[in-house]
Formats: structure tokens, C-alpha cells, sequence
């Protein structure tokens, strides 16, 4: 797979995270943000938090992705996704975010949240193209640099097809 002619898909499965999926995810999270998780929080979020959901995108077997979520009620809010860089651009954090919105769906509550740094047009192009929409701002929210939180919000329960 090179960097300059991409083929315009590829094949993966989008499917649940495992203790055994974490070395890969611990990868993914490092070459993607300024402030990684620890591999202490995901093992916490597998091992004991109820309320999570996690899913990996996998490509022949490698795990070039991962998404999570806690499930609260009739809300829930996404905790992290990821794509690893070389493997952007095929629709794989689009997949991981609707895998998501799906479930919470099949789980009857209505609502998936989450926060975007104002400055990342990519993944707010990717959650907009889901059907989210902004709902607020939290000024200075990001400890790292002071950056705004955009909050965004998806009502699972509207069918987009019908829009
Ligand atoms: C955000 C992220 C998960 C998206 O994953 P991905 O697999 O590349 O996403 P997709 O391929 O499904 O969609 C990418 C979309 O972004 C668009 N895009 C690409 N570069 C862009 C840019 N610079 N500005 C705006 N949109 C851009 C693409 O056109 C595509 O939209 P399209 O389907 O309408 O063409 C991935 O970029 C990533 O891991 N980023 C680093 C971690 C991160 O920021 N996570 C989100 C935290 S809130």
C-alpha cells in the first residue's frame, strides 16, 4: 500500500476490543495524540468499566483502528477513535463512529456524544458526514495547549436515509 497512488478501498472488519487487542491499540494512541491514554486506562476500560465499548478496525489480521464509547442511560458519550495514519482516508474512523451509533441504537438510548479539538477539520468532517451536529463549546477545554472543545451530538434514533 503506497503513500501517493491509495487504492480507493480496502478491506477490514470493524469488530469488539479485547484484552489482547490493547499492545495494538496502545500503538495507535500513541502516533495519534498529544495526550495518549496509558495502557492502565484501556486495560481498566476492557477489564472492569461496565459502561464501555470498545471496537478495532482489523486488516489482515493488524488492528489499524479503534473507537470507544461509554454508555450511560439513554446517552453516550465517545470516549476516543483512532486511525492509524497510514491507513486514514479509506472510511475506517467513519465505520468505528457508525458501529457505534448502531449500537447505542440497538440498546434503545438515543443519543451519541463527543468533544473535537476546534483546530481537527478531519474528524469533525467525518462525525458532520454521520449526522452530527455541534451542540456547544467548551472554552480552553484542552489542558495541553487550551484549545476549545466543539461538542457535537447524533440523535441515533433519526433515520439519515430519510432526511
Ligand atoms: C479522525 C480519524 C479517526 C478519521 O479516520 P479516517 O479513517 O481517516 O476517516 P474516514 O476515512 O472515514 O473519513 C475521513 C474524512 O475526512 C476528510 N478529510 C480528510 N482530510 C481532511 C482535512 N484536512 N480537513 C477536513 N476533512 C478532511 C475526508 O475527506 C473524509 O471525508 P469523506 O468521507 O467525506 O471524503 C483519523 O484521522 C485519526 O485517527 N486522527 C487522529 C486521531 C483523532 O483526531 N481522533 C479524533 C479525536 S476527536
Amino acid at each position: 500500500m503506497g503513500k501517493t497512488t491509495r487504492e480507493t478501498s480496502v478491506a477490514y472488519i470493524v469488530r469488539p476490543m479485547t484484552a489482547d487487542d490493547i499492545d495494538a491499540v496502545c500503538v495507535i494512541e500513541k502516533s495519534s495524540f498529544s495526550m495518549p491514554w496509558s495502557r492502565e486506562s484501556f486495560e481498566r476500560e476492557i477489564n472492569e468499566n461496565a459502561l464501555a465499548h470498545y471496537f478495532v478496525a482489523e486488516m489482515d489480521g493488524k488492528v489499524v483502528g479503534y473507537a470507544g464509547m461509554w454508555m450511560i442511560w439513554d446517552s453516550a458519550n465517545v470516549t476516543n477513535v483512532a486511525v492509524l495514519d497510514e491507513y486514514r482516508g479509506y472510511g475506517i474512523g467513519t465505520a468505528l463512529v457508525k458501529t457505534m451509533a448502531d449500537i447505542v441504537k440497538e440498546n434503545g438510548a438515543q443519543t451519541l456524544m463527543l468533544e473535537v479539538r476546534r483546530s481537527n477539520e478531519r474528524a469533525q468532517s467525518v462525525y458532520r458526514n454521520l449526522g452530527f451536529t455541534v451542540c456547544g463549546v467548551r472554552k480552553g477545554y484542552y489542558e495541553d495547549n487550551r484549545e476549545d472543545a466543539i461538542l457535537m451530538d447524533l440523535d441515533v434514533t433519526k433515520d439519515r436515509e430519510e432526511e
